[in-house]
């Protein structure tokens, strides 16, 4: 998938009309630490737009790092190295102008915000990455109980509080309807599919391909243990992530090498 903007001359996606290519997501030589510990140690990657790729990796390499870099997560101090989106360097802009942007984290562990409905909560982000002038409150209502249908979620959900008793599945797939009404144009979705039972994994990699077959030019990141999910989703390319670097890029059938072999035969290359 590219899409074009006719009068620069540049396109984004596979095709490049120009010397350098615009990716979805581009990640150079990273470096990032928590509390003063370097997790990532040189992280690059490069995403077309419309691309799904798989990162996996031992627990405790800087997956869920990565991803909190990307989003902007203050916690994390990027020392150095870059962070491209849609051509723009966001490296140092706050969170709430990467998610106005079209940059979407679906938690590994979601919070609970009490007081906070799931359709007022919806609703907010909605209007902070799109405008609320656009909706009405019906439209929105409409729209997310479209999208709760699609990913076999109960309607009374939209009622409750966020993520407040929410089982580890309805946390997931909590997270994917905010991803579907806010339609960002990069997902980065941390294990997504943990804790969640074969159907419930089932219709959460549907809704994962509805949402793509929407927005053919959504690039997303799916952060995951187990090749499962992937055979639902074939991602286009795997990343391996080992003590944070990017150890190994394949294609599909890297995934499932990597849940037969483990990483062991990684770890002793970078330890
Ligand atoms: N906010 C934080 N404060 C302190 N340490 C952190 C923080 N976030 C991450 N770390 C540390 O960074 C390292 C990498 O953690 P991270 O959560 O990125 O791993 P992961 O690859 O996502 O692992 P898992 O597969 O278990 O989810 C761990 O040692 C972790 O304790
Ligand atoms: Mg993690």
């Amino acid at each position: 998938m590219d899409f074009h903007y006719a009068d620069s001359g540049i396109s984004i996606g596979a095709v490049n009309t120009s010397d350098q290519a615009i990716y979805a997501l581009s990640v150079d030589n990273l470096h990032a630490s928590v509390d003063g510990r370097e997790i990532l140690r040189g992280v690059s990657l490069e995403i077309p737009a419309g691309e799904l790729h798989a990162l996996m990796g031992p627990n405790g390499s800087g997956k869920s790092t990565l991803a909190n870099v990307l989003l902007g997560n203050p916690a994390y101090t990027v020392t150095s190295g870059t962070i491209e989106f849609l051509g723009e360097d966001i490296t140092h802009l706050p969170p709430d102008e990467r998610a106005a942007r079209g940059l979407f984290l679906g938690f590994q562990h979601p919070e609970e915000i009490p007081g906070v409905s799931v359709f007022n909560f919806l609703r907010q982000a909605m209007s902070s990455r799109k405008g609320i002038e656009n909706f009405s409150v019906l439209e929105v209502r409409l729209e997310t109980m479209a999208w709760t249908k699609k990913l076999g979620m109960d309607q009374r959900f939209l009622d409750r509080y966020l993520n407040e008793g929410f089982s580890g599945g309805e946390r997931k797939r909590n997270e994917l309807l905010q991803m579907a009404l806010l339609q960002p144009e990069f997902a980065v979705l941390d294990e997504t599919d943990s804790g969640l039972d074969i159907d419930a994994l089932k219709s959460v990699a549907d809704g994962i391909s509805t949402i793509r077959s929407e927005r053919p030019e959504l690039g997303i990141l799916l952060i995951t243990h187990y090749h499962r999910i992937l055979d639902h989703l074939a991602p286009d390319v795997v990343h391996v992530l080992v003590d944070g670097h990017v150890v190994e890029t394949g294609g599909p059938e890297l995934a499932r090498t990597v849940e037969a072999n483990g990483f062991g035969v990684y770890q002793s290359k970078v330890g």
